[in-house]
């Protein structure tokens, strides 16, 4: 009995497989159910009892021992005939989902806030980020000396001693594309400017040297502040719902008289804080005569409001510099 397993086993070993018509060869000459190994363990019948334990475990190594040179061979043969075909993976896989990335939420702010501004009659317009100190300062009433230059640390890329030579500065606000605008453009004038602004700050979880602002101006006879507020009241709801907590308080820009900022209210664990998302007012006559238009014919209202602010409250972001690491486990969850 012990040389018929033997003889069995031997066969196993040297039964050649090199294509699939020998794999099935094989398949039914050992594993089919008249197969050489169903018929040895037919043979138990005979074997005396005492030995049925020893004589089952020889049978049993040798049906795994075909099982495994079936399955070996049957991959191998797989594997060459992809290689023949020139494919490295089984392209009869389900592909795997592709990584598509998404937008990035200060974009995704941005996106909402453009679109309530063209609601609102709005048009869009940009200017460069590198200005000079008449766009940048001058024409927007901050006088040479004036402490108001100190509210914003600059960064200035040209420091100029010669009188016909201005300054140059990685713009501080987007409030100089007003008087690119007003320079180029008649009134009646209605449009939202977006734009990266710099500022020397130091780096903390609430300020940063680069952000995102968008700039607003109204200017046509007879526009109001009244309109402003208005304008400014449906900007939030329409941002934040219907029911935000807002308020409107007296502020200062060289810009503008009267100054007002907006504040919106932020629920956290704490409780919450008023938070301020822009700063707005009626264009100051000193602006508007920097351009030449007329003080005694036109009015306006300008706004300029933080987009990395109004981001960070939308999606409850509370540290500004997760805007700008990139880091992809932060990016995904913004995915729409
Ligand atoms: N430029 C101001 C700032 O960066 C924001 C601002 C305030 C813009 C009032 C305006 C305005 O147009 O009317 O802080």
């Amino acid at each position: 009995m012990i040389e018929k397993i033997e003889l069995i086993k031997k066969e196993i070993k040297n039964f050649q497989i090199t294509n699939e018509k020998q794999l099935e060869a094989f398949r039914l000459e050992f594993l089919s159910r008249n197969g050489k190994v169903q018929e040895m363990f037919g043979m138990m019948g005979n074997v005396p009892n005492e030995k049925k334990a020893e004589m089952g475990k020889a049978m049993n190594k040798v049906k795994i021992l075909a099982q495994e040179k079936f399955e070996d061979s049957k991959s191998n043969l797989q594997s060459a005939s992809r290689k023949e075909f020139g494919a490295k993976d089984d392209i009869t896989l389900p592909v795997e989902p592709t990584y598509t990335g998404s937008f990035h939420p200060l974009t995704q702010a941005l996106d909402e806030i453009k679109q309530i501004f063209l609601r609102l009659g709005f048009n869009i317009a940009d200017g460069p980020e590198l200005e000079d100190d008449f766009h940048n300062f001058t024409a927007l009433n901050f006088p040479p000396d004036h402490p108001a230059r100190d509210m914003q640390d600059t960064f200035f890329v040209r420091k100029s001693d010669q009188p016909d030579e201005q300054d140059l500065v990685l713009r501080t606000h987007t409030s100089p594309v007003q008087i690119r605008l007003m320079k180029d453009q008649q009134p009646p004038l209605r449009s939202i400017m977006p734009g990266r602004v710099y500022r020397n700050e130091a780096v903390t979880a609430k300020s940063y040297f680069q952000f995102n602002q968008v700039e607003g101006l109204y200017v046509d006879k007879n526009v109001t502040m009244g309109e402003l507020i208005e304008t400014l009241v449906m900007f939030a709801k329409l941002m934040y719902g219907s029911d935000v907590k807002y308020r409107v308080r007296p502020s200062f820009f060289p810009f503008t008289e009267p100054s007002i900022e907006m504040d919106v209210w932020w629920e956290n664990e704490k409780g919450g804080q008023w938070l301020e998302i822009l700063g707005a007012g009626m264009v100051d006559p000193n602006v508007f005569e920097a351009v030449n238009v007329d003080p005694e014919i036109y009015t306006g209202f300008a706004f300029g409001m933080g987009v990395d602010r109004i981001a960070m409250l939308r999606y409850g972001i509370d540290d500004i510099r997760l805007l700008y690491e990139n880091d992809l486990r932060f990016l995904n969850q913004f995915k729409s």
